[in-house]
């Protein structure tokens, strides 16, 4: 496909800008004092080289009561000066063009961080903040549109091309958008009109004090995803009324954090949220721009052929490959690091309140620290093991000019990833094995498949180093019954070795690939989401039974662990929606539950209440993994040096895998 409507310049007010891809605003949590320091500078410059038409910094402060020192500031005129310098350095070395995002997060904002009670429309206990916030008086109202106009002022100082109002996600303004967070009984809250005007008077106020020349954006949910909350019918009414009060673009993202609709989790359909983007377009006459799930360039320019939108916003594909609009736009797509929406690096550490980073790209929050230099003598290297710490290892290395083989013993690359893709949700995985391989390829790495790297190889062939990413492999239980022919490992499930899974089937061990195994045992005869919406488009069926076969398996699937928590080594921002997919699946998870004894057909638990059979047909062993590392200790006549590296070490995650693989490369 031909890129030609993402490559396509398009102006907003009098803002020329030379693509149609957006960077959207990211918390990124490199400061702790509200300064713009240079890991951020850093992190930006790379994104603003990489070819994107409108970078988005921020979001940054409009106030002390509703903003955190986590993030950059543009509270106070001191603020201005290192923005200034910055943007300029960026629009004097580049051709990008520069928006910032002014947040207010009302009941989102953490008293700890701020030394405040939160403020926010109505006095109503934050679900993410666990704290109750204090009713905006008028007069606190007043000082926040003030905050807001002034912090617009010093946007525009510092030279800023576009100013983007936060309106959506749950944060101030849409808390006095949505009849959920918003009581009031004057005249900013009650009907829509009501609940528009504070939103409308920041607009107001914003425009007026920056003047009719700035472009000034507005950021909403196309849907809140919250259980009487506004739907996309609501916010093209506010879309609208914005533009009126002198919006120029209209940015649609999905619902709030607290939504129980996944957002940005990997399940979430590529381009899942574009018909949002559509249902504001058609109400208003100025730039819209589509949001979430819109890396893959295909997905993205069908979305802008489609008429919904304007503009694409890349979020964590940019975070993860910087260069992603040059590779796109020069047909570079094979070299493209993908996101995969696992939010490992980026999301979930925002929750965490550390440092975004990118489980792909070790750069990605480091631009300062690492860089990739040729050697001035290449070496000879062998690597064991074509999983993602072997391919990462052997991409960096020979992109500095070493000479590398790498040996897979299976007859294809990809290690666990192979399984790791295989659960409902995850079938993005599949891109990290298929990016990997071609900048494999690329650097001219020799790849030698079905072939296990042996200490004979290694004695022969005499490389100056040895890498051993040998990966793990799955542990087993020391109990009565284990070897029973219905014992079966989730590793054998997954790679589908094992053909013969019964209706009641226990998985023993609650962790991610017990639970992930779980669910892909209980999707196994779930219509697909062709056969869905075929049903659907024809009526074929009575809609409630249609959607009611998505949630029904005719398998009992329980999951067993002895642990309190199950799931718990999975992300904050996809632990939730992986347990609410199992439970609408009636996957029975139980917790505190102790395997004792296999039997014939069924299984012996322990519990608090004591001992307990549960019917199993089919058990499902997912109790760990551990290293494999065939050289340990046998390799020092050789005489080459050996680093070890991934799970071969330790079993751990693609996260760890990566950033070994990639660092070891950088030193050798
Ligand atoms: C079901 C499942 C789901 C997972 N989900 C996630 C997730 O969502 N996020 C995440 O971060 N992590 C996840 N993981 C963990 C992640 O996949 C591993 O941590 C990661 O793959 C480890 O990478 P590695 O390269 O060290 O080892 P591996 O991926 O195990 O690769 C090692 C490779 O070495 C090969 N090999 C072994 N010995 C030799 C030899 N002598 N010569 C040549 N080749 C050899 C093996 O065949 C294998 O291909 C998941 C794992 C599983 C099993
Ligand atoms: C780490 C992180 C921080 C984010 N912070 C913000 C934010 O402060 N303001 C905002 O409007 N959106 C924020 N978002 C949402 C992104 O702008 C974007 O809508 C989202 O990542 C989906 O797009 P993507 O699939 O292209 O990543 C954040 C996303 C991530 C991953």
């Amino acid at each position: 496909m031909e890129f030609k409507r993402l490559f396509e310049p398009i102006t907003i007010k009098s803002v020329e800008i030379k693509n149609r891809i957006v960077m959207p605003s990211m918390g990124l949590l490199y400061s702790s004092d509200f300064v713009f320091n240079d890991r951020y500078k850093a992190f930006y410059r790379e994104r603003a080289k990489g070819g994107v038409g409108l970078m988005t910094i921020g979001p940054v402060s409009v106030d002390r009561v509703g903003s955190v020192p986590i993030m950059p500031g543009l509270h106070d005129d001191s603020f201005v000066e290192p923005l200034q310098r910055f943007v300029e350095e960026l629009h004097r070395e580049t051709d990008v063009k520069l928006a910032v995002q002014l947040l207010q997060m009302g009941r989102y904002t953490f008293s700890f961080l701020t030394g405040m009670t939160p403020i926010a429309p109505s006095a109503l206990p934050s679900k993410i903040t666990g704290e109750t916030p204090r009713e905006m008086t008028r007069d606190d109202i007043e000082e926040v549109k003030e905050a807001y106009a002034q912090a617009a002022r010093r946007a525009k100082e510092a030279g800023f091309d576009l100013i983007e109002i936060l309106a959506c996600t749950g944060y101030l303004i849409s808390q006095f958008l949505s009849p959920v967070t918003n009581r009031r009984t004057d005249e900013y809250g009650g009907t829509i009109e009501n609940r528009m005007r504070f939103g409308l008077e920041v607009i107001g106020k914003v425009r007026e004090t920056v003047g009719d020349d700035m472009a000034v954006g507005v950021r909403i949910a196309g849907n809140d995803f919250m259980e009487g909350g506004n739907t996309n019918k609501e916010s093209a009414l506010f879309a609208s009324e914005a533009e009126k009060a002198g919006i120029d673009a209209i940015n649609v993202t999905g619902g709030w954090h607290e939504t129980n609709v996944p957002q940005l989790t990997s399940n979430v359909p590529p381009g899942g949220f574009v018909y949002l983007a559509r249902g504001i377009k058609n109400e208003v006459s100025i730039p819209v721009f589509a949001s979430n799930r819109l890396g893959d360039p295909v997905v993205a320019e069908k979305a802008l052929r489609s008429g919904a939108c304007d503009m694409i916003c890349w979020g964590r594909p940019l975070i993860t490959d910087p260069d992603l609009p040059r590779k796109v736009r020069d047909g570079r797509l094979s070299e493209i690091i993908p996101c995969i929406s696992c939010n490992q690096g980026c999301f979930d550490a925002i929750f965490s309140a550390t440092p975004v980073s990118c489980i792909l790209n070790p750069r990605a929050g480091n631009e300062a620290i690492y860089s990739v230099k040729r050697v001035e003598s290449p070496k000879k290297i062998m690597v064991a093991g074509g999983g993602p710490a072997g391919m990462e290892f052997a991409i960096i290395a020979a992109e500095r000019g070493h000479r590398v083989t790498l040996y897979e013993k299976e007859s294809s690359l990809g290690g666990q990833i192979n399984l790791a893709k295989m659960p409902p949700g995850k079938r993005e995985f599949q891109k990290i094995i298929d990016s990997m391989k071609a900048r494999m390829e690329k650097w001219g790495v020799r790849v030698v498949l079905g072939t296990a790297l042996t200490r004979e190889i290694v004695a022969e062939q005499s490389p100056d180093a040895l890498v051993v990413a040998s990966g793990a492999r799955p542990m087993n239980l020391d109990v009565p019954g284990v070897d029973k022919p219905h014992v079966i490992d989730a590793w054998d499930v997954l790679s589908e070795k094992a053909w013969k899974i019964g209706r009641d089937v226990v998985v023993v061990g609650g962790s991610a690939t017990g639970c992930e195994t779980a669910y892909f045992i209980a999707s196994m005869d779930i219509p697909d989401p062709d056969i869905y919406s075929f049903i659907m488009f024809h009526t074929a069926e009575d809609p409630k039974f249609a959607t009611s076969l998505l949630r029904t398996t005719s398998r009992q699937v329980t999951v067993i662990d002895m642990v309190p928590r199950l799931a718990a080594n999975v992300g904050r921002t996809s632990r939730w929606s992986l347990t609410k997919s199992l439970k609408l699946l009636g996957i029975d998870l139980r917790p505190s539950t102790k395997l004792i004894e296999i039997r014939d057909d069924s299984v012996l638990v322990e519990t608090a209440k004591g001992e307990e059979t549960i019917p199993a047909d089919t058990v499902v062993m997912a109790v760990g993994a551990s290293s494999i590392n065939d050289f340990a200790g046998n390799l020092k006549e050789i005489g080459c040096d050996v680093i070890t590296i991934g799970d071969a070490k330790e079993p751990r995650k693609i996260t760890e895998a990566v950033r070994e693989g990639f660092e070891e490369a950088l030193k050798i």
